[in-house]
């Protein structure tokens, strides 16, 4: 099939007012990638070529968040929301350069299988002219159905076209349609407005190819590849399916999860074998987590990688550049970001680090703090290996703390610590005898007077 060029379109005018949003409706996220960027992912699982997008309302904001999911893409502007139809032929020009198939998505079906788009691109290749996605389901309002007569597809009835016999039909219209190539544009240009809604029906292309003689089909994809999202209970819903297929996808690859449904995971979370997850775990973006790594209850991780056999939680948090290398331990409350922890180092309870290298085998005691903002700019703390801070230390930046150095609990470190050395940050402690207990007695006293 590859051999055969491939223009996939995809529109992506609509307004979305349902939403109820200041975003537009396609770059509204699922597993923290835009709706458009699923679409977009599918078409490319799928070998389905070079991209033309439909902009409209948003058009900027939505060409602009496509250049990371989909750079190459070309966009098009459609003025005016005068239909399906109308909207696929925005993209003229590119679809008169001439391809082999032409394959028409929309941008708000996130979960659009790119089993499906094949299945659609085969069909073209065995010589159909048309191909429509169809699903089956039990509630069809506002769908077009779909009417055969056995193998052909002859129709497509939008919803307020219906006749009460042909409202009954379940086979519907999922939005996504193969076109021959070569075919398009004459069968686009024949596309009237002449129905309720007075637009210009994309589906109308069917009944237009039939009569022509053209050869038209329909194949059936599963209901999730033509669940459409139109208010955020509905995006909420393909949130759950999609979180449901990974986390089932990541078990059968090998990772342990004790409760599944809590576990939350991106579209680019990448977790290795042996791994295991217990409850509430959450992946924002970027995160690569290697084998053997244990993560531990209520744990938060974005844009943050974690080496084998680390360790990390319960109630942790690792923020963007946080990279946690080989066996190293990141305990409870423990807030990580920017920071690189060199195998073995253990940073086990209650500390913030950011902006910083924590050496091999060093050990930060409970309540270490990097000093690392000024109000202004952020500074560098460089632990080397096998340092040992105290509890409850802070480390004011920039700041070195040499190798096997030892820093005194509760210490405020500001200037450099040389390797080996020791560091006392503190006041002295003085020991005054029999004090304690004359203060007890006169704050004994004080009490008495006042009643
Ligand atoms: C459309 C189909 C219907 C199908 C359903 C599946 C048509 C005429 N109807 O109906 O058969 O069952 O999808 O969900 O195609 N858009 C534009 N510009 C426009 C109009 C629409 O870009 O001028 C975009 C929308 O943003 C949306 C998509 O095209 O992403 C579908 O449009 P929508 O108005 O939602 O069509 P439906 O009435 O749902
Ligand atoms: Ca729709």
């Amino acid at each position: 099939m590859s051999e055969r060029t491939c223009l996939s379109v995809i529109l992506a005018a609509g307004e979305g007012t349902r939403m109820k949003s200041a975003t537009p409706k396609v770059l509204h996220k699922i597993a923290g990638l835009e709706m458009l960027g699923h679409v977009t992912r599918a078409l490319d699982e799928a070998g389905s070529g070079d991209k033309a997008l439909i902009v409209g309302h948003g058009a900027e904001a939505v060409s602009k968040a496509a250049e990371s999911f989909a750079p190459g893409a070309e966009t098009f502007v459609q003025a005016q929301r005068l239909g399906t139809g109308h909207a696929v032929l925005a993209a003229r020009p590119a679809i008169a350069r001439g391809y082999d198939d032409v394959l028409v998505t929309f941008g708000d079906t996130p979960l659009i299988s790119r089993e499906a788009l094949r299945a659609l691109r085969a069909r073209l290749a065995d010589g159909s002219d048309i191909v429509v996605m169809g699903f089956r389901t039990d509630r069809p309002a506002g769908y077009g159905r779909l009417i055969e007569d056995g193998e052909a597809l002859v129709a497509i009835r939008e919803e307020k076209d219906c006749s009460d016999e042909e409202r009954k039909i379940t086979f519907c219209n999922g939005g996504a349609m193969g076109i021959s190539g070569g075919r398009a544009l004459e069968l686009l240009d024949s596309i009237g407005n002449d129905n309720a809604k007075g637009e210009y029906y994309l589906t109308d292309i069917v009944q237009i190819a039939t009569g022509r003689g053209l050869t038209v089909r329909a194949i059936e994809a599963d209901y999730e590849s033509a669940l459409g999202i139109n208010n955020r209970a509905e995006l909420a819903s393909a949130e759950a399916i999609w979180q449901e297929r990974r986390r089932h996808a990541m078990m059968l690859d090998g990772v342990t999860m004790i409760a599944p449904h809590t576990v939350y995971f991106s579209h680019d979370t990448s977790v290795g074998r042996d791994t295991v997850i217990e409850p509430d775990v959450f992946f924002g973006p970027g995160v690569t987590i290697g084998e053997n790594v244990t993560l531990k209850a209520n744990c938060h991780i974005e844009e943050a990688r974690v080496d084998a056999g680390a360790s990390i939680g319960p109630f942790a948090r690792l923020r963007p550049g946080a990279e946690i290398m080989d066996g190293a331990k990141v305990g409870n409350f423990v807030e990580i970001k920017k920071t690189l922890v060199e195998p073995g180092a253990k940073i086990p309870h209650l500390s913030y680090v950011g902006d910083a290298r924590i050496g091999a085998k060093a050990n930060l005691g409970a309540g270490t703090i990097t000093c690392n903002y000024d109000g202004f700019s952020k500074h560098f703390t460089d632990i080397e290996p096998e340092a040992f801070v105290g509890t409850n230390s802070s480390l004011v930046a920039p700041v070195t703390i040499g190798a096997g150095a030892y820093v005194a609990s509760g210490s405020v470190i500001t200037e450099s610590v040389p390797a080996d050395a020791l560091a006392f940050g503190r006041a002295r402690q003085s020991n005054r005898e029999g004090l304690g207990k004359r203060l007890r007695e006169r704050l004994a006293v004080l009490k008495a007077r006042r009643g």
